[in-house]
């Protein structure tokens, strides 16, 4: 078990590796706390999280968009430094077994026995006939909405602003037909190599039009621990060939499930934000439908036909997985707006992005009851401020903030 001490050291491991005045991309700085002072059970399972993501982004291809004055070669050696990564990635198989495996193992005990092309046209089925999702449902009845827009944009970036890398890692080897279906779908992620078209570059547009930046990890500091937990979840499948297919489940479940949760967020977007650009979602409507019938019928049905029913329970394990990922994520989002939207009501919060450069220290709501500072001032991923203590100890646990330095 990873404890805080470990945590502290590998922070400043990190810390010293990320260097002063880091391009975002490079930034891989966590929330480890001081060495020797023990951080709450909720702030150090938001390290553990964060420590994860770090060892995952390690195996993308990232560059800032210029040099900034120093030199870029002498950047890329230090952020790839093979020593530092090895180090890091010491820990990962310790935190995936302590942060994802219990959740996988529920998916697995579910998911035992059942065949997947049953399963598949359920879940299509369940997800076009499902009423509007509650989070875009929410905002229909908010004068506050475009606040809690920009909050579910900022908390989806973790995974979008690098769409499909994850799933990319999938693809790489050699393994038959299905593998060149998988490469199709990511191609069109991809944008077909047409880069104002990749998806990762349209939600870089609907991020700038809610006034965030739109630099991969720019965000980081404001993800909270549900949002972590969602990235870490999709990662650890795409990051561990033994998952293969537990891989096909994420995306027969993601490609349905998004073909519907996008419409919702266009048609939102039209009536209320009518400048912004919608194209990210539009685009997801249509294409994820092709997506869906593309993994259930040139991926998932030849291998289970190839290599029997244990491999359909394996990818019903993966899709309930990440079911229940999604599920937990989006309840989250929306109690962490309906917890604001009352601190709103009350006088204690004002709506406000966050300010990158007044970055305090960070704060779970359990941590938040030792704060005794009466004027503290906490920002709340992208929703704003909460001007009271205890107003944000009353948060769901998962929430995240950090003080405002002024
Ligand atoms: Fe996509
Ligand atoms: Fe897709």
């Amino acid at each position: 078990m990873i404890s805080g001490a470990d945590i502290a050291v590998i922070g400043q491991r990190l810390a010293r590796r990320t260097g002063p005045a880091p391009p975002a991309v490079w930034d891989l700085r966590i929330d480890g706390g001081e060495p020797g002072a023990e951080p709450s059970p909720s702030r150090l399972r938001h390290a553990k999280h964060q420590a994860l993501m770090r060892a995952y982004q390690a195996r993308y291809m990232l560059l800032p968009a210029a040099a900034g004055g120093v030199s870029i070669l002498e950047r890329l050696q230090r952020h790839y430094d093979p020593e530092e990564m090895a180090s890091l990635e010491a820990h990962r198989a310790g935190l995936e077994q302590d942060l994802i495996a219990p959740q996988l193992a529920a998916a697995k005990r579910q998911a035992a026995g059942r065949e997947v092309g049953p399963y598949a046209a359920r879940l299509a089925a369940e997800v076009r006939a499902a009423p509007e999702n509650p989070f875009t449902a929410f905002l229909r009845g908010t004068p506050n909405r475009e606040h809690h827009y920009r909050n579910f944009l900022l908390q989806s970036s973790a995974d979008l602003l690098a769409e499909a890398s994850a799933s990319a890692l999938g693809v790489v080897g050699e393994f038959g037909a299905p593998q060149s279906a998988l490469f199709r779908i990511l191609i069109d992620e991809f944008g077909y190599g047409a880069h104002g078209r990749k998806h990762s570059v349209l939600y870089q547009a609907v991020m700038r039009d809610f006034g965030l930046p739109d630099e991969y990890n720019a965000c980081w500091p404001w993800f909270d621990t549900a949002a972590l937990e969602l990235h870490n979840t999709i990662h650890y499948l795409f990051q561990n060939p033994r998952h293969f297919f537990l891989q096909v489940g994420f995306l027969l479940y993601a490609e349905t499930a998004y073909q519907r949760s996008t419409q919702d967020h266009f048609g939102y977007l039209r009536q209320f934000h009518p400048r912004a650009d919608t194209r990210y979602f539009g685009e997801h409507a249509h294409i994820d439908l092709h997506h869906t019938r593309m993994v259930v019928e040139e991926v998932a049905a030849p291998l289970v036909q190839a290599y029997g029913g244990e491999v359909g329970a394996e990818i019903v394990a993966g899709a309930e997985l990440t079911r229940a990922a999604f599920d937990r994520a989006g309840a989250h989002l929306l109690a962490v707006s309906q917890a604001f939207e009352a601190a709103i009501a009350a006088g204690q919060a004002l709506p406000a992005p966050p300010d990158l450069a007044a970055m305090g220290r960070p704060l779970t709501p359990a941590a938040a009851l030792d704060i005794d500072a009466p004027d503290v001032r906490i920002q709340v991923g992208g929703l704003g401020v909460v001007t009271h203590a205890a107003t944000f100890a009353a948060f769901p646990a998962d929430a995240f903030g950090r003080t405002v330095e002024a």
